[in-house]
């Protein structure tokens, strides 16, 4: 099976090799967890690696992801020549609805050959409807479409909790081929950032849960350490 480099250190090794092509994965975490951070440096490094890459965010500008993005990783200094020469693309979609998020997905593989994407996030498609059902009906219709696609998929869900006992099982757990669980664990003093693969179709891999930081340099997992 053809694999996706992540290029984040730790993960493609946890992975055995990468991401399974086209298969769409999950990147589930509570505020501030890091969900930006590691989908935006999953898209870097295929830029990179001459794989065009899009960021569609349904949240924050796509102003202010670029300006924390280049904050957060500094030692990045080619973000904006990737944005000039199309390699990566930071966007809104017309609308919140599925048929805007699909039209930018579209466009961009049709148009700019992306191969890589990210939706931030599912979770405010969410608020868009009065009934629970409604959403579940529209996610499950939007990750059918997402399958058809010729692009690897990152889809942001933010939980409700960072804490891992607390964590809910959400449609996108059952819908999506793989997920990514990231935490922000209380520790006494302090919070460590963990990351677990919760579960990813068509290769095997680690299910270690596996302390990271977010670097200058990129996401560093350290894949030996425990964290408790
Ligand atoms: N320049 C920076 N250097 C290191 N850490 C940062 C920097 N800017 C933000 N952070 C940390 O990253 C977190 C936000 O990460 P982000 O990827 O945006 O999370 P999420 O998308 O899950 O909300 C912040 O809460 C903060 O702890
Ligand atoms: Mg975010």
């Amino acid at each position: 099976m053809d694999k996706i480099l992540t290029g984040i250190s730790g993960l493609d090794e946890m992975l055995n090799g990468g991401i399974p092509k086209r298969r769409h994965v999950a990147v589930f975490g509570g505020p501030g967890c890091g969900k930006t951070s590691f989908s935006f440096e999953y898209l870097y490094h295929g830029a990179k690696d001459g794989q065009a890459g899009l960021y569609l965010t349904l949240e924050e500008s796509p102003e202010d992801i670029i300006e924390n993005m280049k904050e957060q990783f500094s030692d990045f200094k080619d973000i904006d020549s990737l944005i000039d020469k199309k390699m990566l693309f930071v966007e809104q979609p017309a609308n919140y609805s599925v048929d805007a998020i699909m039209e930018s997905l579209e466009k961009r593989i049709v148009e700019n050959e992306v191969q890589r994407a990210v939706i931030d996030s599912s979770t405010m498609l969410k608020a868009m409807f009065e009934k629970e059902s409604e959403y579940r009906r529209t996610i499950v219709e939007m990750f059918n479409l997402i399958k058809k696609l010729d692009c690897t998929v990152m889809v942001l869900v933010e939980a409700d909790s960072s804490e891992k006992e607390k964590v809910i099982f959400n449609i996108e757990h059952y819908v999506l081929d793989g997920i990514f669980n990231i935490y922000n664990l209380d520790k006494g003093d302090r919070r460590i950032r963990a990351l677990e693969i919760f579960k990813m179709r068509g290769t095997d891999h680690s299910r270690d849960l596996v302390p990271f930081k977010v670097t200058p340099s990129g996401i560093k997992i350290y894949t030996n350490e425990k964290v408790f």
